[in-house]
């Protein structure tokens, strides 16, 4: 086995190869003054079975989009293939695309099916870390080559376990259901979930879906995707009408763009996100989770 960290993840790569004691190589990615990119292994892979540990988000740093990113996996895929690879696994902390999973409004592009036929078509196998699957019920209804789902929420139980006291669980809405009930089963805490009614433009009621005495406990909000933190922000404006007072907001996938970090902590919230996207909130560390799953065959 050999694992390669890709342009988004070499620090992550590293880390699951020292813990499985396999060998690491980096992947060359230049990108040209017009924008195309040139793709280079740098160790021999005839024979091997490859890791590409890839992650999709923007990266200013690299001045790689998630669609650049894309092309990256299937250019190294496309070529493993061709010098004589034995297996070609995508490991990805981060996989795109997953909430475009139906056509909202006629003629759009259902994207994650496109997004997921590329992969079947130059992958052996895909893993990846809570996947956005809401409407979508499992992996293989988009990916056809063998794949795997993992979660993080054993190790956001932990890290809650571990920081904060007297924490009460708050999914901002029911597709947050999964990601709430799981993490406060494993903690053995409450878990509670907010729910709006919206009568008329400036009628709306929130509750909880049980009673729970927020007053003197941590409120812990656990989503799986905090983007611009607009979900978020919403669910701490209504927790405090309700009595809240302190709030630690946890991500699997911390995108945090549009200045959705420094709004978050304006409102008073502690951020805290596993590193599936490499940002200063990175509290919880996913790459043991990765190194587990590509132990089993
Ligand atoms: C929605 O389905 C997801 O679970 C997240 O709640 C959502 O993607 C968060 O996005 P934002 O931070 O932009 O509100």
């Amino acid at each position: 086995m050999l694992i390669i960290g890709c342009s988004n993840s070499t620090k992550i790569a590293k880390s699951i190869a020292r813990r499985l004691g396999k060998p690491y190589s980096g992947l060359s990615v230049k990108k040209f003054p017009d924008s195309e990119l040139n793709i280079r292994f740098m160790k021999k892979v005839k024979g091997r079975d490859i890791v590409l540990v890839q992650s999709f988000y923007d990266n200013k740093k690299t001045d790689m989009s998630i669609n650049d990113q894309l092309i990256e996996i299937i250019f190294a895929a496309r070529t493993a293939e061709r010098l004589g690879a034995r297996s070609i696994t995508l490991a990805a902390p981060y996989f795109p695309y997953f909430r475009q999973d139906k056509e909202f409004h006629h003629g759009e592009c259902v994207s994650i099916k496109i997004v997921a036929h590329l992969m079947n078509e130059c992958l052996s196998r895909i893993i990846v870390i809570d996947p956005h699957l809401h409407r979508l019920k499992s992996m293989y209804d988009v990916f056809t080559v063998r794949s795997k789902r993992l979660t993080a929420d054993p190790l956001i139980a932990d890290y809650i376990k571990k920081n904060v006291k007297n924490a009460v669980i708050i999914g901002p809405d029911w597709e947050s259901y999964r990601w709430a009930e799981k993490t406060a089963e494993i903690i053995g805490c409450e878990c509670a979930i907010l729910h709006k009614t919206r009568y008329s433009a400036r009628k709306v009621d929130v509750r909880l879906n049980k009673k729970i005495d927020l007053k003197n406990k941590s409120v812990v909000v656990v989503d799986d995707i905090i983007s611009t933190g607009h979900t978020v922000l919403e669910t701490i404006k209504d927790l405090k009408k309700l009595g809240a007072k302190k709030f630690t907001v946890i991500g699997v996938h911390g995108l945090l763009v549009e200045g959705a970090l420094s709004k978050l902590k304006k409102a008073g919230a502690k951020v805290i996100t596993t590193n599936t996207i490499a940002g200063t909130t990175n509290k919880i560390d996913i790459a043991p989770l990765l190194a587990d799953a590509l132990k089993k065959k």
